[in-house]
């Protein structure tokens, strides 16, 4: 099988390295519009094949899609930053506009892949790919609960002073300060830690998690990228191992949890079809009124984007 991985750059780069490093397929592409930056990277990790004893061959490409054709898998990790000055909507048309050209490049040569974005902002970006792959929903989803839910479980992990394998959340809503972990749903080894931690604890640690990003970049002046790239990584072998695994993803609903039309991170099963099915929980009250204030904060971005597609602005 073969994963092309988008965008050469840090989160790109550790995906396609943990790609391989599981031998999760044979062949990983990973392609960058900057001159000579894929191959460079491409190189750099295929060399450490003889060390860490595996086949996946990886390669890098410039730009080159027809490197790319017959993925069953992509990855697309591209797009800039926000840097001090842009707007909200510069960031969103600068890579939408970029989501856009690579959506449409990937499908020219992999018309039956499985797209998986990881630009920013995620759920917007996951619908730009959407509205321009026009293929089923259920082909096109993005990669954000993972990696959140993988900060709250290592935060609890820490707190508790057990294994993070122990410790099983659910997360749902956007992929910003708005998340929704769900307490209710978190248990260590079975047992909810609501037993395990007094709820003032929990409720700081929650809070952390919702700003775990935001932390990163405090402390590195960049965005992370070896969790998202682990996480990215997951899902794609749960979809080429068709392991219909239990993850949050950012999805398309279209009615699940009340709400239509819009991307938004619930949990849904992942196997060699995509999403196989949409989990809906029975949600409390205010778990509700949580997953509503987070739908109406990523529907007001969807818009933003829908009005840059009315005018044109999105090329
Ligand atoms: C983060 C970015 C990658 O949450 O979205 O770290």
């Amino acid at each position: 099988m073969k994963v092309t991985v988008v965008g050469a750059g840090n989160v790109g780069a550790t995906c396609a390295d943990v790609i391989a490093q599981k031998e999760l397929v044979n062949e990983v592409v990973l392609l960058d519009i900057k001159e000579n930056f894929a191959e460079g990277k491409a190189l750099d990790i295929w060399q450490t094949a003889p060390v860490n004893l595996y086949d996946t061959r990886v390669t890098g490409s410039t730009n080159d899609y027809s490197k790319t054709a017959k993925s069953d898998v992509v990855v697309i990790t591209s797009g800039l930053p926000r840097k001090p000055g842009m707007s909200r909507d510069d960031l969103i048309s600068t890579n939408a506009g970029i989501v856009k050209g690579v959506t449409e490049n990937i499908l020219k040569y992999s018309p039956d892949a499985i797209i998986i974005i990881v630009s920013n902002p995620l759920d917007v970006m996951t619908y730009c790919a959407y509205l321009t792959a026009k293929v089923d929903s259920r082909r096109v989803f993005g990669m954000a609960g993972i990696l959140d839910t993988a900060r709250y479980r290592a935060f609890l992990a820490e707190e508790l002073n057990c294994s993070p394998k122990d410790i099983q959340a659910v997360l749902m809503g956007g992929h910003g300060d708005t998340m929704v972990p769900l307490p209710r749903y978190t248990t260590v080894s079975g047992i909810p830690v609501t037993e395990l931690i007094k709820k003032e604890r929990l409720d700081e640690i929650i809070d952390r998690t919702k700003k775990g990003g935001g932390e990163i970049v405090n402390l590195l002046g960049t965005s992370a990228w070896y969790a998202p790239g682990a996480s990215a990584a997951q899902m794609v072998e749960a979809i080429v191992r068709d392991q219909k695994r239990i993850f949050p993803v950012c999805a398309w609903l279209q009615g699940e949890y009340g709400l239509k039309d819009i991307y938004l991170g619930v949990p849904v099963k992942l196997g060699k079809n995509g999403i196989e099915q949409i989990i809906e929980l029975k949600l409390n009250d205010s778990e509700t009124k949580l997953l509503n204030e987070s739908a109406k904060a990523v529907k007001e971005v969807m818009n933003v984007l829908d009005t840059m597609n009315s005018a044109s602005v999105i090329k």
